[in-house]
């Protein structure tokens, strides 16, 4: 599973995926965050993605090519996926693969940024996908969801 979390809530969805089945973690760090309290984080990340920022990220763990299976997790930011994972995306470009999805977002539908991660990984094979809503803020609900969608991916 390859995925970001400024504010704790992907990571919590990726902990309780791995906590269900054998899943390596990939969690990209960005060299440069933006502040993670109060109202700055929205200006600066909200930027970040307008602006197509790609963050140089911290060393990784896995190699994609090993997989046949990824799991994509990340926060909604501005109606798309975080510069981290655009990062990612564009530095190791995959495709052949069964994709799925976990999107968290304050509330907000996360179809647009499923829709745009979509588009810039053609060639996949996309399977589900799970929209969870600030899932450490409700944890006992939002483990069954999630155990659950594990529990349907061969
Ligand atoms: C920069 C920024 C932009 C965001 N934009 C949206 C949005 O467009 N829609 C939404 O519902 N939530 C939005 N959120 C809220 C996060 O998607 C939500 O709280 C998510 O659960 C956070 O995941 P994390 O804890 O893994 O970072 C935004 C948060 C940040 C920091």
């Amino acid at each position: 599973m390859i995925y970001y979390s400024l504010e704790g809530n992907t990571e919590f969805a990726a902990q309780t995926a791995a906590q269900q089945a054998d899943i390596d973690l990939e969690r990209l760090i960005p060299e440069k965050e933006p502040p993670k309290k109060g109202f700055r984080k929205f200006m600066w990340g909200g930027r970040s993605v307008v602006f197509n920022e790609t963050p140089r990220l911290d060393p990784l763990k896995y190699s994609i090519g090993d997989y046949e299976t990824v799991i994509v997790g990340f926060p909604v930011w501005a109606s798309s996926y975080p510069p981290a994972i655009a990062t990612y995306i564009k530095e190791h470009p995959f495709s052949g693969k069964k994709v799925y999805i976990i999107a968290c977002s304050a509330g907000g539908s996360c179809e647009k940024a499923v829709n745009k991660l979509k588009d810039k990984l053609p060639g996949n094979d996309f399977c589900e996908v799970l929209s969870l809503r600030d899932p450490a803020k409700e944890k006992e609900k939002s483990a069954g969801l999630i155990k659950n969608f594990i529990a349907g991916i061969d």
